[in-house]
């Protein structure tokens, strides 16, 4: 019977508990795809047969590149000694002029999803995602996504499969990988199901096809290229395959005919008989394969979308008010112009408040070519009695609490932005950045970190201390302000070490500072 593996999903996992920036920004990376605080990547893979080098093409997508570079990112991995795996070691040029990497899909792919790498989020990680969004967004299953992939510093050993190797050779190198032959077999499929085979890479497997707009001439493996189906299992089957690596003229290099009919086609047989299978096998799979990393790496759970998520909240310290500025995101939801949503919130003083949510970020957000909907309520600069301050969020929607099961929403308001932060000069730019303490909170350390992609996509992750005080400077009753001067306008986290915890919170950007008094 076919178990629909949404329910599947939902029904084994737990969600993850806010605060935790990590799992925040995976969630976004994973389930924002669309609509607000979506980081656009999902645009690349709708529709499906859309190839961001040269739009009027056919023949390539960046689907079948980003899934393609998963695996080869991944295929490095030694199950004996634990190196290698999912690690974004494909991104140096070192990897990429062997002749197992071939082709200019690997720089394709890492172009776009350095887009998503961040702070919280590697280059692996937007890899792994990747693949899943290719996968989701055309026609495939659902896969399971985890995140705390770490890039690695330097190439990887060589491992990837190539076609003219045997096919003792290729269940060999699944095995080092950690896949068994039949898993092998499957996930060739699974992989195989999207592309082709490039003639200008390949000239004695793929003859030049002189279609004008299939400019590189690349023989697909299924009659559904762009788009997940069985189709490569069951045109295998019927015999009516065009597959380059099953039917091309150099048999030497048909390694999808060995790999296929290495168990007598039991297992392609399947896979052309159920499509249900065959997708339930290319989700497992295909989430082992991106989950294959280095030992020691530790991935996070599997990242569920939050039913009530805050976001980007910030928190900023004026005199003796603070300034809220946050997005929550209601997942499940559709419009309702009727709808109300409170946020109440706890204080330091043991009072609660509320106010209302602003439904005009309201905003339908599908995730996964509309499979799921979302709202985006907000606040924006609302003020409020800064000394009291605040400790917990809870939500009402039309009177129904929402408070992660009695948890609330933990806000952490020991170390914030102040408003007193002020530009000395904009050219050149010089600036003071102020941050808030509030008393009583001792931090051992408090620190700018500013993130930069390189020109691979991988996060690059710089410290700045800010010394503290020589004296205290108040800021107001409860609060004292720690000072740094800086001459950009990047965007910094200030993260504070307070009892052995790191917490952090976004600085605002030096550009939107007033001037300082003279
Ligand atoms: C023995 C194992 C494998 C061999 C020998 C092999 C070989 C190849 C070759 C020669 C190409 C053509 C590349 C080009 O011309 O651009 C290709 C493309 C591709 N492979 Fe594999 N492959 C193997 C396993 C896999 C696996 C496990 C996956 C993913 C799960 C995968 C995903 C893809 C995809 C998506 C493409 C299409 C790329 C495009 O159209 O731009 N392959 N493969
Ligand atoms: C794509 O095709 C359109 C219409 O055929 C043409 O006007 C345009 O110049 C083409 N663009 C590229 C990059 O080839
Ligand atoms: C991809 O980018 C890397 C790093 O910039 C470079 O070394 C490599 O030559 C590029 N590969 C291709 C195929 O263009
Ligand atoms: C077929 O591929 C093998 C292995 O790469 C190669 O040695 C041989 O020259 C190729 N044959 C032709 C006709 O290109
Ligand atoms: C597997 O199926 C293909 C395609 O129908 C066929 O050519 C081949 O002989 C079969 N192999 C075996 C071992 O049955
Ligand atoms: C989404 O909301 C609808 C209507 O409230 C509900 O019936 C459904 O079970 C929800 N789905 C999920 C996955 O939570
Ligand atoms: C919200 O605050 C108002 C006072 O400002 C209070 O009357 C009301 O009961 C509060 N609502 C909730 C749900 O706590
Ligand atoms: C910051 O810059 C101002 C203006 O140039 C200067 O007066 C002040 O001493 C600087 N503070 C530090 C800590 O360097
Ligand atoms: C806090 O951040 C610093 C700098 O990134 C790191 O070295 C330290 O391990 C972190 N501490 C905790 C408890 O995560």
């Amino acid at each position: 019977m076919f178990i629909p593996l949404i329910f599947y999903f939902f029904a084994t996992a737990t969600a993850w508990v806010y605060p935790n920036p990590q799992l925040e920004a995976l969630d976004r990376l994973r389930w924002d795809q669309t609509g607000f605080n979506a980081l656009g990547i999902s645009i690349f893979v709708g529709p499906c047969n859309f190839f961001f080098v040269d739009t009027n093409a056919t023949g390539r997508s960046d689907a079948a590149d980003w899934i393609r570079t998963a695996y080869h990112d991944m295929a490095t991995h030694n199950a004996n000694d634990g190196t290698g795996g999912l690690d974004a070691s494909i991104r140096f040029g070192e990897e990429q002029v062997r002749s197992e990497n071939v082709g200019d899909g690997f720089n394709n792919t890492l172009s776009i999803l350095g887009i998503g790498a961040s702070r919280y989020v590697s280059l692996a990680d937007t890899i792994a995602v990747g693949a899943i969004m290719a996968f989701e967004n055309c026609g495939g299953p659902e896969i399971p996504f985890r995140g705390g992939r770490v890039d690695a510093d330097g190439p990887n050993t060589p491992g990837v499969p190539e076609p003219q190797d045997s096919l003792d050779s290729h269940i060999a190198a699944f095995a080092r990988q950690g896949f068994t032959q039949t898993e092998m077999i499957s996930l060739v499929a699974c992989g195989h199901s999207f592309g082709g085979v490039q003639h200008a890479l390949f000239p004695d497997v793929v003859p030049d096809l002189n279609d004008p707009t299939n400019r590189q001439s690349v023989q697909h493996f299924d009659s559904t290229f762009t788009n997940f189906d069985n189709k490569v299992a069951s045109e295998y089957i019927a015999g009516t395959t065009q597959n380059p690596l099953v039917v091309g003229l150099n048999d030497t290099k048909n390694s999808d005919k060995r790999i296929f009919g290495s168990d007598g086609n039991a297992t392609m047989l399947s896979f052309a008989n159920s499509p249900q299978l065959f997708a339930t096998t290319c989700s497992s799979l295909i989430a082992r394969m991106v989950d294959t990393v280095p030992n020691g790496v530790q991935l996070t759970e599997v990242v569920t979308p939050l039913s009530v998520k805050p976001a980007n909240l910030q928190l900023i310290l004026n005199g003796d008010n603070m300034v809220i500025t946050a997005d929550v995101r209601f997942w499940n939801m559709t419009f309702d112009a009727n709808r109300v949503i409170l946020m109440l919130w706890d204080d330091h003083a043991g009072g609660t408040h509320n106010t209302t949510l602003a439904a005009r970020r309201a905003g339908t957000s599908s995730a996964i070519n509309d499979r799921y909907s979302a709202l985006w309520y907000g606040l924006d600069n609302f003020a409020f009695d800064g000394l009291a301050g605040i400790k917990t969020m809870r939500f009402t929607v039309n009177g129904e609490l929402e408070d992660q099961d009695g948890l609330g929403f933990v806000v952490d308001d020991s170390v914030i932005f102040s408003a007193s932060s002020c530009l000395f000069s904009p050219h050149p730019l010089a600036g003071r950045l102020d941050v808030a303490v509030r008393n009583g909170v001792n931090p051992s350390r408090i620190f700018l970190e500013n993130v930069k992609i390189d020109s691979s996509g991988h996060p690059v992750i710089t410290e700045t201390d800010i010394p503290p005080p020589a004296q205290p400077i108040a800021a107001n009753a409860v609060y004292s302000i720690w000072s740094h001067n800086v001459t950009d306008n990047n965007l910094y986290r200030i993260v504070a070490e307070v009892d052995g915890v790191n917490i952090s919170t976004w600085a605002n950007p030096a550009g939107v500072f007033s001037s300082c008094p003279s």
